[in-house]
């Protein structure tokens, strides 16, 4: 790509940010309350953002971000199962969307991203049917309370991770290990809920004649073999696929399924190779020395592969003929050159599916801060903006990312 090549995107298209309440509030009763990540560290204040949304608001706008995905934190809102919306959590909520709108920033709402209120896990969490109907309940609640303030609905953040790092890996609070049956549960009562929490979005938010957009956000990672002719890691890679991307999304959006979602959501992140069973990723606890001995090109979760953006939307185009959004990239890096490269080299990719007929709506950069990295806590740093954790005061500085990204927010284009 030549350096004077500019990428343009589409009139209205979304440059957005994304955050979850867990990895940023702080001040949440949910199961990773009492949670110690590897570092020691836990998230009962995080980035302080329960007190701080008008902050984060203001630096939204002075990147020139047009959009925001962020969670709304069901623990806050019902005390037990059917039980009426807190009114005084709920007006914190509706403050934030009235300063995104007041900013000029779409909102895209996200009702589940990996955790639940503590009286549906003490009832089994998602591995008991019952909590559908909770999860319904709430969302009916919601939605009459947000009408017109919310267009874009994100029902599950990556049921995939969710199900397989509390089933499978152990990494995520139940922190079970090999449950592969409440795995499998877990995802399809999700798929279940979701569903049902589309009808009544779709039915019951419509506003102004402006009908509401709902759907999922899938993570896709791409599982390959180190080495092309070793039987055993292809086996390994072809089970990750057929668990963690294919039984997912035919779960979600197979057959009539499908009709339950309006976009696709992505969070595209990169791949992971094996190399005798072992996943060769950072994330996964492989050194980084290690990995650039084998020529990986890793940030410090996963390796990085560009031309798997545009490999997973036109997949996805084929597939299901949705429009999509990116509802996460990013990268995790102390090397904010390397971050600069893959954000270009990802949103080139991205633009290539376009001109190849994918409709991509919007895209969402993970994360506007650093912030609570689940099991890892806060040694991973994703952030637009730096938080300083060893200041009380949690002060957000912009790293140099923040500049390029608030360019091409500004500029609708990239240059290449
Ligand atoms: C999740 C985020 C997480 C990010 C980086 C996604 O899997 O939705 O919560 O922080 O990836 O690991």
């Amino acid at each position: 790509m030549s350096s004077d090549h500019v990428l343009k995107f589409p009139p209205g298209f979304l440059w957005g940010a994304a955050t979850s309440p867990t990895q940023i509030e702080g001040h949440i009763e949910n199961e990773w309350t009492n949670f110690v990540a590897q570092d020691g560290s836990n998230c009962l204040v995080a980035c302080d953002s329960y007190h701080r949304h008008p902050e984060d608001i203001a630096w939204l706008s002075k990147l020139g971000i047009n959009a925001y995905r962020f969670g709304l934190e069901w623990s806050r809102l019902q005390s037990s199962p059917f039980a009426p919306l807190n009114q005084n959590e709920l007006a914190r909520y509706v403050d934030l969307l009235d300063k995104l709108r007041a900013a000029n920033i779409t909102p895209m709402v996200v009702l589940h991203h990996f955790s639940n209120p503590p009286w549906i896990n003490a009832a089994g969490g998602w591995t008991n049917p019952a909590t559908i109907a909770a999860f319904v309940d709430y969302v009916r609640k919601l939605v009459a309370a947000l009408k017109g303030k919310v267009i874009l609905w994100n029902t599950f953040n990556e049921p995939d991770t969710y199900a397989c790092v509390g089933y499978l890996l152990g990494g995520f609070p139940p922190q079970r290990k090999w449950k592969l049956g409440q795995f499998r549960r877990v995802v399809a009562h999700m798929a279940a809920a979701h569903v049902k929490a589309s009808r009544v979005i779709r039915r019951e938010g419509i506003f102004a004649g402006r009908k509401p957009e709902v759907g999922i956000a899938k993570n896709w990672t791409f599982f390959h073999a180190y080495k092309r002719f070793s039987p055993w890691d292809r086996l390994t890679a072809l089970a990750c696929h057929y668990t963690f991307n294919k039984f997912v999304l035919d779960a979600f959006l197979g057959g009539f399924r499908r009709r339950a979602s309006t976009f696709i959501g992505l969070n595209y992140y990169g791949c992971v190779r094996f190399h005798h069973f072992r996943a060769m990723i950072p994330a996964s606890g492989t050194p980084i020395r290690e990995l650039k001995d084998f020529g990986f090109v890793c940030d410090d979760m996963v390796e990085r592969y560009p031309e798997g953006m545009e490999k997973i939307l036109v997949y996805l185009r084929r597939k299901f003929r949705l429009p999509i959004y990116i509802t996460e990239h990013g990268c995790a890096s102390a090397d904010e050159k390397f971050r600069e490269l893959d954000l270009l080299q990802n949103l080139a990719a991205l633009h290539r599916s376009m001109q190849n007929s994918v409709d991509v709506r919007g895209f969402f950069y993970w994360s506007l801060m650093d912030n609570f990295e689940w099991q890892f806590g806060y040694t991973k740093k994703f952030g637009l903006l730096a938080v300083d954790f060893a200041d009380p005061k949690l002060p957000r500085t912009p790293k140099p990312l923040a500049e390029v990204y608030s360019k091409i927010c500004r500029d609708n284009s990239v240059r290449g």
